[in-house]
């Protein structure tokens, strides 16, 4: 008898191997599994008719004028998506982002346009001021009160524009508001407007535990929507901080929230199932963000890892954290990718 028959005729009881050895096995004992119907897919609205503007840092995405767009949520909705989330980009920009509760607006007009055609996608609307504003911030800037920094965004001005908002979309038919700016009280606000204008039915997606990160950068290319000075720290979260990100959420549920976001996914897995455990009642979601669809991308494209394994990789190990929901510019291919497995 050679070594290596002594080894492998060793009597281990305990073989977790046992559960790997075909794929019909691999498949009844996976304890994660992912569905288009976990996804929502952001898409950028701009004013015109037929346009479909690629977004240099985003292969795959573009700028969609809301024909285009209805398309485009037609080919998600084939593909078993049930939700997109909207992003708008307005014809003009000032400092208070006037277009963002228009009742004609990029987004009203997108919101109807989609909901005429597909009434049985969920359409979901961000409510924040930064694509709106000519200074790129996402609240009301400071300029009178000499007890804080000129620039600085204001809170409890902003909560007003923030319901405004969300009342529009309201209005305009949106299944979701989710507000990204990381005010404080900014779910109460829009929960209170809401209620006051006869829409208690219409759920909130709190961006609750939202970090100040460097992984929006190519959305902020798509969305128009960077800060023309300084950044956004004094709102949202420092990336070094979890426990921070409990009582944001703890709040967020207090004041009326329906669904909990952790925002990027992939750097903060551990705050997604630290969220998720913390408040197993309450429906989570992950937000896949840009910076984290643009490194996959580049590395595919280069032929540097595989896209297809790393993507559906990814997108198992957000949910397998606790996320029930992603968003995720990856949410069309990843669909059909799905469908072909
Ligand atoms: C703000 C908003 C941002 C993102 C979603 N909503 C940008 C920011 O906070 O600067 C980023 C999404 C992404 O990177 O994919 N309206």
């Amino acid at each position: 008898m050679d070594a290596g028959t002594r080894l492998a005729a060793r009597p281990l009881r305990t073989r977790p191997r046992r559960l790997r050895h075909t794929s019909a096995l691999r498949t009844i004992v996976r304890e994660t599994e992912l569905s288009p119907a976990d996804f929502i897919y952001p898409l950028f609205i701009v004013h015109g008719e037929n346009v479909r503007d690629p977004i240099p840092s985003m292969p795959g995405i573009h700028q969609l004028s809301i024909d285009r767009a209805i398309e485009e949520a037609q080919r998600a909705a084939t593909a078993g998506i049930r939700a997109v989330l909207l992003f708008g980009i307005p014809a003009a920009k000032d400092p208070v982002g006037e277009e963002n509760f228009d009742d004609d607006g990029i987004i009203q007009r997108a919101i109807r346009g989609l909901k005429e055609a597909l009434p049985e996608l969920l359409v979901v609307t961000d409510v924040c001021l930064c694509e709106y504003t000519d200074h790129g911030h996402c609240g009301l800037l400071n300029h009178e009160n000499p007890a804080l920094p000129t620039g600085y965004v204001l809170n409890d001005e902003t909560l007003d524009i923030l319901a405004r908002v969300a009342t529009s979309h309201a209005r305009a038919g949106v299944d979701i508001v989710a507000p990204s700016g990381m005010l404080d009280g900014m779910v109460a606000a829009i929960r209170e407007g809401l209620d006051e204008d006869g829409y208690d039915h219409v759920p909130v997606m709190s961006y609750a535990v939202k970090y100040a990160s460097a992984f929006y950068g190519p959305f902020r290319d798509a969305a128009q929507g960077t800060p023309k000075f300084g950044d956004r720290r004094t709102h949202q979260m420092d990336p070094a901080n979890v426990r921070e990100a409990l009582r944001e959420a703890a709040l967020d549920i207090e004041e009326g929230a329906d669904f909990l976001m952790v925002k990027p996914a992939l750097a903060y897995l551990d705050v997604i199932r630290r969220v998720h455990d913390a408040h197993p009642e309450v429906p989570m979601v992950a937000y896949n963000v840009s910076g984290e669809y643009s490194m996959v991308k580049a590395a595919g494209e280069r032929g540097w890892l595989d896209e297809r394994s790393i993507t559906l990789e990814n997108l198992t190990a957000i949910k397998r954290a606790g996320a029930d929901l992603i968003i995720t510019y990856h949410a069309l291919e990843a669909a059909g990718w799905l469908k072909s497995r």
